[in-house]
């Protein structure tokens, strides 16, 4: 999707010239610095939170969004998360308004925006490209939208120095984006996006660009300052972990539907499906053939999460270890079960290697069962296993 001046200039006009804000004295330091919490979006977010209820979006045959609702609360992050294509940025393109809706609707603080432009929608939005303009130095670039909203200079200042401080840009505001790190631009985004104090921040991929560490740093002062501030925040990303540490919210989409809607722990521990079963956790659940002993075994596929398989040598079932990798805190071993592989995460380091005998096991309420058909859920055959544990904590002996 590519970035127009247009569009910018609307999502980061969007909010209201309001007088809110934290008060001009107070210097944020750091992130970490205590913070009141009678925020601008904290007052607002009474009437913030956004629903999208039954959304649509088709190009000719291509249904990037199909029949999608779901509601973020006011004051919480709300991940959108899956794989490439699966919908995630027109999503949160048409909840900005920079698309319409082939159907459904979209409301924000209650009001149904589905109709009106982006400039009407009082939204923040940052681009996963940063889409900084070249020519202008950092502060320009973040006081862009302020200047075209004619906000007063005395509190375009104010609202300069908290935001600089809090992203920790005071030393760099007269360098050129050209003259920065891809993190040091990534701040400079944000900042733009937080300056505008509306109430809403959509954030689409905003991290991608960024090494694992950088990633890490950031993906932590977005949700510091998310919560801080009481911004109703909907963020997109592909990562499953960024997802998981940062949501209180996530919807898993697939192919133009939600997969899933949960709280991280809730997704984690009861996955809807194989494919939120197998997208959420690293390294994914394995999904093996239920015992051949449970009740319709042929139509049931049994998940057990790696970091739930126990190896040893005395219990459970006989396997071949395929390949051992050593991560510092814990241990990857793959082993042959019958034609697929399982996957087991120790922690520390493990004395095997490719070829070692060994036994794994799993206590019965690790185990999630899926219907091998449609791949949903399937309790009624987990109550089964735990009613008869022994049976599964064997499953695959032979
Ligand atoms: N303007 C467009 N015209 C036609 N098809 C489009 C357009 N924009 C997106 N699509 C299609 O809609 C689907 C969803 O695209 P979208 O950009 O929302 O995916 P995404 O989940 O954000 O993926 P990624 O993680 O790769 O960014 C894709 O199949 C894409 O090719
Ligand atoms: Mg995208």
């Amino acid at each position: 999707m590519t970035f127009t001046k247009q569009w910018f200039t609307a999502i980061v006009t969007s909010g209201t010239a309001g007088t809110g804000g934290l008060g001009g004295r107070r210097k944020l330091k750091s992130l970490a610095g205590s913070m009141r919490c009678t925020t601008w979006a904290a007052r607002e977010n009474a009437v913030s939170q956004i629903s999208v209820v039954d959304v649509s979006k088709y190009w000719g045959a291509t249904r990037a969004v199909d029949g999608v609702s779901f509601a973020a609360d006011a004051g919480s992050l709300l991940v959108l998360l899956g794989p490439s294509g699966c919908g995630k940025s027109t999503t949160l393109r048409l909840i900005a308004g920079l698309e319409q809706v082939s159907g459904g609707r979209i409301f924000i603080g209650g009001a149904d925006v589905t109709a009106l432009p982006p400039a009407k929608r009082r939204i923040a939005m940052v681009f996963q490209s940063y889409a900084l303009f070249p020519h202008l130095t950092v502060a320009e670039n973040i006081l862009f939208g302020l200047k075209v909203r004619k906000v007063a200079a005395a509190e375009r200042d104010r609202r300069l120095e908290r935001v600089a401080a809090l992203l920790g840009l005071e030393r760099l505001l007269a360098r050129k984006p050209a003259q920065l790190s891809g993190g040091q631009q990534q701040r400079v985004a944000l900042g733009r996006a937080i300056i505008a104090e509306t109430p809403v921040c959509l954030m689409d991929e905003p991290l991608s660009n960024l090494d694992a560490q950088l990633r890490a740093e950031m993906r932590r002062e977005i949700r510091s300052i998310q919560q801080k501030l009481g911004i109703t925040m909907v963020y997109v990303t592909h990562d499953q972990s960024e997802a998981m540490s940062m949501a209180d919210r996530v919807v898993l989409m697939r192919e133009g539907k939600v997969e899933q809607a949960a709280a991280p722990d809730d997704m984690y521990a009861r996955p809807a499906t194989v494919f939120a079963a197998r997208f959420i956790g690293t390294p994914p659940m394995n999904i093996l053939p239920a015992a051949p002993d449970i009740a319709a075994a042929d139509q049931v596929l049994m998940g057990v999460r790696p970091e739930h398989v126990m190896l040893g040598h005395d219990i459970g079932m006989p396997l071949r270890v395929r390949g051992v990798e050593f991560f510092g805190a814990d241990t990857v071993v793959t082993c042959a079960y019958g034609e697929a592989t399982l996957t087991a995460r120790v922690p520390g380091k493990a004395t095997l290697s490719a070829g070692s005998a060994i036994r794994v096991h799993w206590r019965p309420e690790d185990l999630h069962f899926f219907d091998a058909a449609s791949g949903r859920r399937r309790d009624d055959v987990m109550t089964l296993a735990i009613g008869d544990a022994k049976q599964f904590v064997h499953a695959g002996l032979a």
